[in-house]
């Protein structure tokens, strides 16, 4: 499955190995979506295959679902499974309090719903992840396409008004044309360069008409799998 993988594509690589030891059978698992989680998913469909293990996908977007139906994990709807037991997912950031930034792959919205109806969320990641303070990944802001423009100038004065370092928001891009998540919206990067308050940002963005949701993970993982280049795993 592996072959030669690049010091990165093995940290993640073992991270998403370990994290399969936590599924059980039976488990209604959260299926998360990026690189990593995409190797947890062929890690969980080699367990599916070969020793019968029997479980139930839920996948956070179309392409973990293409992947997983792909690797022979049976995909139901979050509707379907009503709660999981466990949700298995990558992250762009943690610290020390477990809080996260996700959303680089542009999929935080169905993510966040996801993680939040789990018993468990499970956080896989390469040691490039683990931060002091959140923030200089740019957090990406979910909003909807009427009117992004004024949500993006509110978004930045209230930016202002809370003393954060960085305010620039930009339209994530696909080519010449706005990238467009799963459920049709828009995605604003902000570039912050360190969040001071995480919990106080997620709430005002969140409030702001036109945001749908933001990339800040707060109180949701309860354990990061971390892993390093020489095949190494921490658990945090
Ligand atoms: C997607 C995410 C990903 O989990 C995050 O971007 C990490 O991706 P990768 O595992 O490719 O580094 O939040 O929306």
């Amino acid at each position: 499955m592996t072959g030669e993988l690049s010091p990165i594509d093995k940290a993640k690589f073992v991270a998403a190995k370990r994290s399969v030891d936590y599924v059980e059978d039976g488990m209604r698992v959260g299926l998360g979506t990026g690189s990593t989680a995409a190797w947890m998913v062929r890690c969980l469909g080699e367990l599916v295959r070969d020793q019968g293990l029997k479980i139930k996908g839920v996948p956070t977007s179309t392409r973990t679902a293409e992947l997983a139906r792909d690797v022979g994990i049976e995909v139901i709807s979050l509707d379907e499974a009503k709660w999981l037991d466990l949700t298995i997912d990558g992250a762009d950031e943690f610290d020390a309090n477990l809080n996260l930034i996700k959303g680089g792959g542009g999929a935080l919205l169905q993510e966040k719903i996801v993680a939040t109806a789990s018993d468990q969320m499970i956080v896989i990641a390469d040691v490039g992840k683990e931060v002091e303070t959140l923030g200089a990944f740019p957090l990406p802001v979910e909003v909807i396409p009427f009117g992004w423009e004024t949500t993006k100038s509110l978004i930045e004065e209230m930016l202002i008004s809370m003393d954060v370092l960085g305010r620039d928001a930009s339209l994530r891009m696909n080519g010449d044309r706005p990238f467009v998540t799963d459920e049709g919206n828009y995605i604003l990067d902000l570039h912050l360069g360190r969040i001071g308050a995480a919990n106080q940002l997620a709430m005002v963005l969140n409030q702001m008409p036109g945001v749908v949701e933001n990339g800040l993970f707060i109180d949701i993982c309860d354990v990061v799998i971390l892993g390093f280049g020489d095949g190494r795993v921490e658990t945090r």
